[in-house]
């Protein structure tokens, strides 16, 4: 079974000076687990909102979507919620890293947002994921303190802390030197192996699509598979 089955979504946003824009056109998309797959396009061409929608933080218009088997036009807003929380982990675009709070609090938040009964212990398993992308040492440092390649890792520790069956990546390597970049992908591509989690990395750069094992583009919001 896919964990991400999509047929026909489109995606319209009103705006006020604009008009409408058909911001994703048809797309269709099915990804299973495990795949590394990387999604191309210019600026404004839909990977954001298409990733905000797998992700469960956008609605669509039209069109059917399955999230590991459950369509979620049916799930209700905690079932949605749910989703957002353990079944993908996010690594946004803007970071969204809480500034004034350490690496250890931002790494453990989602598992104290998750549910209450769960026997894991938030710090122990916070410090472990941590320690495993290498940012060990700056654990207790404040988020504003950190390079930009420690902020994106301390971003995709908080994706992977609650162990979701897919990682969405926005353009994870953008802000970074080419160096640091490249760890960055050889790091979510440990975690791939490791955790055996999909992951969909969007890019503007052609070699970090050409190290994944699957290369879709995106071209003013209609999807298609490069082979
Ligand atoms: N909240 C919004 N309201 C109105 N239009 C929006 C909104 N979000 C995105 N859009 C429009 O939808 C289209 C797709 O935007 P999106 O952010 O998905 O692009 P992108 O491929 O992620 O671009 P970038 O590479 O710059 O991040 C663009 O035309 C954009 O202007
Ligand atoms: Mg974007």
């Amino acid at each position: 079974m896919s964990l991400v089955e999509m047929k026909d979504i489109n995606k319209y946003y009103e705006s006020g000076k604009n008009g409408t824009i058909h911001a994703l056109k048809n797309v269709s998309l099915s990804i299973s687990q495990g795949e590394f797959i990387s999604l191309m396009g210019v600026s404004g061409s839909g990977k954001s909102t298409l990733l905000n929608i797998i992700g469960c933080c956008d609605r669509y218009d039209s069109g059917t979507y399955l999230f590991d088997g459950k369509d979620v036009k049916d799930c209700t807003d905690k079932e949605k919620a749910l989703i957002r929380n353990k079944g993908v982990g996010f690594v946004l675009q803007n970071l969204g890293l809480i500034q004034g709070r350490t690496v250890l609090e931002n790494v453990m938040l989602p598992l104290l947002l998750g549910d209450k009964g769960s026997r894991v212990n938030p710090e122990a398993k916070a410090k472990e994921v941590i320690e495993a992308l290498g940012i060990g040492d700056k654990i207790d440092t404040v988020i504003e303190e950190l390079s930009g390649g420690q902020k994106q890792r301390v971003a995709i520790a908080r994706a992977v802390v609650n162990s979701p069956k897919l990682i969405l990546a926005d353009e994870p390597t953008a802000a970074l030197d080419s160096k640091t970049a490249i760890e960055v992908m050889e790091l979510l591509k440990k975690l791939n192996k490791e955790l055996s989690c999909a992951i969909l990395v969007s890019t503007h750069d052609p070699l970090i699509a050409k190290g994944c094992n699957r290369q879709l583009w995106i071209e003013d919001g209609v999807l298609v598979e490069r082979e």
